[in-house]
């Protein structure tokens, strides 16, 4: 190839808030992963309602007696059930993952509320198969209420296996039972995994969206907190999420386990704070999109919503004397947080009735927060119908920047770097929201890397972009490939990660146009023809023809090609419809060869398509 670059000509400006983060609790991502608690299941919340397998005492086991009590004499409305253990008795944590690891020299602080009678010592221990991690500790607790109890130990082994021991003199009711390593990121107390943390550090993002995804569409949306008695399974709210973490409510998480919302809204922007990133929350629209697809009709139940995103911008930009800002400054920071861009919905699949509803979030977040950019979406597809009609509704709207979602083979990212050269300058931004190639080989960070070359080509169009999902707990997966991987130990990037990592740390300032040209001759498998066919759909194709040099038909002949020339190499399913469309699994090689002459050629490849109309 020749490229031929023209130093004098401007191309779009690239902001350095490009390239960020998604960061949301799947796979394990917060509990167990990226918030530092060591103990599961701490406060005796989790129910079958988060997960079938669950009880009260998952993670638990209790020698002598004890039992978990929801009464009126908890610790707090929200956090409803605490454990009362007989004298005698004590009770094991195991963790998450193989248990909880500790290393020999470090510091770790052990934090309990407990209410009993004069005269209980609780005992404390840290230890593994192998016998003590460290110094057992004992701690008086004081006749009355509800307190606070603290001790500290200091690891003399290192493992990945301990067990957090809580033993009682006496009949003692425990919650919130917790022990976080003094070494957290930034030394922040209720704080952050260290090694998790400065991963993304690394990466330098320009900004953190979260909490979700799906994540916020967790549950009907009709059961809003206090109205359903804090049942599982209700939306995603934020105001659930802040304050002291013993009064925070835990809830079933979208991806199917308990989330103890120890890492909330405050955390989050703490975090996006401490790596000079963007905020860049998401809230629920009162439209369950992600399979779930039902628009809940309540004008009071929708102000209610609207309300509370009103509230989370005072809540992050509001003076310490305003009702939410004093939250802010209660919980340590009582300067603003400088929220300029909000979310509102995830992926919803009723374009219409979303954008009904966006269109209410917008008009009251504006009119108090002109200032504040409103981010809509275009639903859980990167093309089709439902697509088109939101993307038609956000353009008539004049909305100011769409999110788009897509999880594609590298292939499909080859295929497609020309995505944003035909969409219009005029119209709303894009914010590439989600994204990944289905794989975490190094051929996914290759493909990954070019299609982002079409993104800063485009950085005019697309203004943010961030690959998903960020985290993967190892033993608790529901989706792949994820940019970082860990267990409770160890933490590892993906090839994926090192492509994010090069980008983000070396964004430019403007684009300089260039152009490549070569002599023919593609050097490259024939599979290049049949990637090359894959979008060409006779949905929005006619007229399909792929031919080598000499003529040769290929692949595809006005959809009419010969099907059975072609065989899969890969591991995939696939399938080829309109002669010239191969349909195959995104994970798979996706390698097609030719039945008859299954060797690798190189061919000078010439595609002709004619766009329909509208297409
Ligand atoms: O990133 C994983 C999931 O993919 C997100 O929760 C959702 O928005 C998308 O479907």
């Amino acid at each position: 190839y020749t490229i031929t670059v023209d130093p004098a000509a401007k191309g779009p400006k690239i902001d350095k808030t490009m390239y960020g983060v998604f960061f949301e609790d799947i796979n394990r991502a917060a509990d167990g992963g990226l918030y530092a608690e060591l103990v599961q299941n701490r406060s005796f919340e989790y129910s079958t309602d988060d997960n079938r397998s669950y009880t009260p005492l998952t993670a638990w086991t209790v020698d002598g007696a004890a039992q978990v009590v929801n009464d009126s004499g908890r610790l707090d409305d929200r956090n409803r059930n605490y454990l009362s253990l007989a004298a005698g008795s004590s009770v094991t944590n195991a963790g998450y993952n193989t248990g909880i690891a500790v290393e020999n020299g470090k510091t770790y602080d052990f934090s309990v509320w407990a209410r009993a009678g004069s005269g209980t010592t609780l005992t404390v221990t840290l230890q593994d198969a192998g016998g003590s991690l460290a110094t057992a500790r004992r701690v008086a607790v004081r006749k009355g209420g509800w307190a606070r109890y603290r001790a500290t130990f200091t690891a003399t082994r290192t493992s990945t296996t301990g067990r957090l021991g809580v033993g009682s003199s006496a009949t003692a009711a425990l919650d919130m039972v917790s022990l976080f390593p003094r070494d957290t990121y930034k030394h922040e107390p209720n704080g952050l995994r260290k090694d998790l943390a400065e991963k993304i550090t690394a990466l330098h993002p320009g900004f953190v969206r979260f909490p979700g995804g799906c994540l916020v569409n967790t549950g009907s949306m009709q059961d809003y907190s206090e109205a359903s008695g804090w049942q599982r399974k209700r939306s995603y709210q934020w105001k659930d999420t802040v304050g002291p973490v013993e009064t925070r409510a835990t809830n079933a998480n979208f991806w199917g386990y308990n989330q103890s919302y120890g890492l909330g809204y405050y955390e989050y922007f703490r975090f996006a704070e401490d790596i000079g990133a963007m905020p860049l929350p998401v809230v629920p629209a009162l439209v369950t999109g992600c399979g779930q697809n039902k628009a809940v009709d309540d004008g009071a139940l929708l102000q209610r919503h609207i309300q509370d995103t009103l509230d989370l911008i005072e809540f992050a930009n509001g003076p310490a004397t305003s009702k939410w800002g004093k939250v802010r400054a209660e919980m340590g920071h009582p300067k603003p947080f400088h929220l300029t861009h909000i979310e509102v919905g995830n992926e919803e699949n009723l374009p219409k009735e979303f954008f009904a509803r966006f269109t209410r979030f917008r008009a009251a977040v504006q009119a108090e927060y002109p200032y504040m950019t409103v981010i809509s979406n275009s639903g859980p597809d990167d093309s089709g119908t439902t697509f088109d009609t939101a993307w038609q509704l956000n353009r008539d709207a004049k909305v100011d920047m769409v999110d788009e979602h897509y999880y594609n083979s590298p292939q499909w990212f080859l295929q497609n770097n020309d995505r944003y050269d035909s969409y219009g300058r005029g119209g709303p931004k894009v914010f590439l929201g989600e994204y990944a190639s289905q794989g975490n080989a190094f051929k996914n960070g290759l493909a990954e890397a070019a299609y982002m070359t079409g993104l800063e080509r485009n950085a005019d169009v697309v203004e943010l972009a961030s690959y998903a999902p960020l985290f993967a707990n190892e033993d608790y997966v529901q989706w792949r490939p994820d940019m970082v991987w860990f267990n409770n130990h160890a933490s590892w990037g993906s090839a994926n990660y090192q492509v994010q990592k090069l980008f983000m740390n070396n964004v430019g300032d403007r684009v300089v146009p260039s152009r490549a040209t070569t002599t023919p001759g593609v050097s490259g498998p024939i599979a290049g023809a049949v990637g090359l066919s894959t979008w060409a759909t006779s949905a929005a194709y006619d007229d399909v023809k792929v031919t080598a040099a000499d003529g040769t038909t290929l692949l595809g002949d006005d959809f009419s090609g010969d099907a059975s020339r072609w065989t899969h190499t890969g591991t995939g399913s696939w399938s080829v419809q309109d002669g010239a469309y191969v349909q195959s699994d995104t994970a798979a090689e996706n390698t097609m060869v030719s039945a008859g002459d299954p060797a690798w050629h190189d061919y000078d490849l010439h595609v002709k398509a004619t766009k329909k109309a509208g297409k």
